[in-house]
């Protein structure tokens, strides 16, 4: 297990020539800046969720901390070791993609196994020490090395590779005999332990013995994550694993997921592009927008505190509504006749906005329905959405600055009680919960918090 540490990340892509396309605004021949000035501490044993918009970078990320690509600047550490310069294998880093590629001609036994043999040698040696170590504490500190001499331990070495010879020959001698006749060898009984226990773990026992195609996706998708387990890496990644699972079967894994990494412990950065498993898996959030970090914080803080208009309107659904007001100090916000004093404490926050433009912004489930009053909006409701516990409205704010023509303007999402009849074309007048209420400067888009509120600090490094 291991601490991640990204500082500084950049990536760039050569221009590829065979494509017209224009990606942000950089033509054929220029290169294509994909990842800018990421840091981002991951602890340990840590689960971090990295959601963003399509093709903001998130797989880019993930594949520079696994080795598949090189970074253009910065650098990357994994526990104690800066891992830059190192190949994907030596990262002891494992990975799921969405697309788990499991090998079609092999047993589900055999996909599992057969990452663990290439590596079992390791494990072997591994064990060995741990033995040595028991046996040095159970014989009151008596080291092994101590017993010997140089040619004792030279001579030992040669019988282990000698019997290391004949068990391979033993092994692939048997391999035709019925299997309770084979001899089966150290490695592939560890091997063969930690498939049995990651099976056990991931409860897919019963189909140790079954080919891919026999397998339901949400079977394969586990099998996958068994052949990750397996290998007992240090940090888990995982590329949208779930995007592929119908909805139910998606909810299920994804609090098996949650439950394996407490379980296990082990450190995972998990990327996403589904606002729901952003908000319910992870210990933190990193919200990634166009390459660059927006937000970095634990998931209700950046629900009930998002640093910046991109990060308050992803994260929620349905979005947050935003709208145009104008601001009036000490704390007066208006916008045609509508007209709402605000709680004390945004004074000082909002001084400098005096008479000018302010994003104010309102989550679907802070608004009422309530009574004509120059404190709450008017709105024209343009459809409904009833989903039993649920029901939302979309509406449009009806500007009574124009006394006779009605402006109709902004467009809002509005969750009522579905207890509540409300009707299409109906006018409905619409209060807001003046403690849960967000402001945005409408130049740099970032959050405006008010005093006794005062936020902890969107970026982690800055
Ligand atoms: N090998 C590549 N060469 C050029 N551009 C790439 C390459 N890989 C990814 N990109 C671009 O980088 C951006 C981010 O891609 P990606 O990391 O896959 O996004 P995400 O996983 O968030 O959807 C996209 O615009 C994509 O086209
Ligand atoms: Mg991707």
């Amino acid at each position: 297990m291991a601490q991640v540490v990204l500082e500084d990340i950049y990536k760039s892509f050569p221009p590829r020539k065979s494509e017209g396309v224009i990606y942000q605004g950089a033509h054929r021949n220029e290169s294509v800046n994909v990842l800018r000035r990421i840091s981002l501490t991951v602890e340990d044993g840590e689960f971090m969720v990295l959601v963003g918009p399509s093709g903001c970078g998130k797989s880019t990320l993930l594949r520079l901390i696994a080795g598949l690509e090189d970074v253009t600047g910065g650098n990357i550490w994994v526990g104690n070791r800066a891992v830059n310069q190192l190949q994907p294998s030596q990262r002891n880093i494992a990975m799921v993609f969405q697309n788990y590629a499991l090998y079609p001609h092999m047993s589900v036994y055999e996909n599992i196994a057969f990452g663990l043999r290439l590596q079992a040698g390791r494990i072997q040696r591994e064990e060995e020490k741990e033995r040595g170590r028991e046996g040095e504490m159970g014989r009151g500190g008596e080291g092994e090395m101590g017993r010997g001499g140089d040619g004792e331990k030279l001579l030992n070495q040669f019988l282990n590779k000698s019997l290391k010879i004949a068990e391979d020959l033993l092994v692939a001698s048997a391999k035709k005999l019925p299997k309770g006749l084979r001899y089966v060898s150290d490695k592939e009984r560890i091997v063969n332990e930690r498939v049995v226990n990651v099976a056990k773990l991931l409860q897919i026992e019963k189909l140790l013995n079954r080919y891919p195609k026999e397998l339901s996706g949400g079977q394969r998708q586990r099998v996958a994550l068994g052949r990750a387990i397996a290998r007992n890496p240090q940090v888990f990644l995982m590329d949208e694993p779930l995007s592929n699972l119908d909805a139910k079967l998606r909810s299920q894994t994804r609090a098996e997921i949650v439950r394996l990494q407490r379980q296990l412990g082990i450190t995972t950065i998990y990327v996403t592009h589904d606002r729901t498993e952003a908000m319910t898996m992870g210990d933190r959030v990193a919200v990634l927008n166009r390459g660059q970090i927006m937000q970095i914080a634990a998931p209700l803080e950046i629900y009930n505190r998002p640093a910046n208009r991109f990060v308050a309107e992803f994260i929620g659904s349905p979005p947050m509504n935003f709208i145009e007001v104008k601001f009036q100090s000490p704390c007066l916000i208006t916008k045609g006749d509508f007209r709402l004093t605000l709680p004390e404490n945004w004074s000082s926050a909002l001084k400098k906005y005096n008479g000018r433009t302010l994003i104010l912004g309102v989550r679907p489930e802070n608004w009422n329905l309530s009574l004509p009053a120059t404190k709450n909006l008017p709105a024209q409701v343009e459809w409904t959405e009833n989903l039993g516990n649920d029901s939302y409205l979309a509406v449009k704010l009806i500007e009574t600055k124009f006394e006779k023509d009605y402006l109709v303007t902004d467009d809002l999402q509005v969750r009522v009680s579905p207890e509540k009849l409300v009707n299409e074309g109906e006018k409905v007048w619409l209060s807001l919960n003046p403690e849960k209420i967000h402001f945005f400067d409408p130049e740099t888009e970032l959050a405006i918090f008010p005093k006794s509120n005062s936020p902890s600090l969107p970026f982690e490094n800055s």
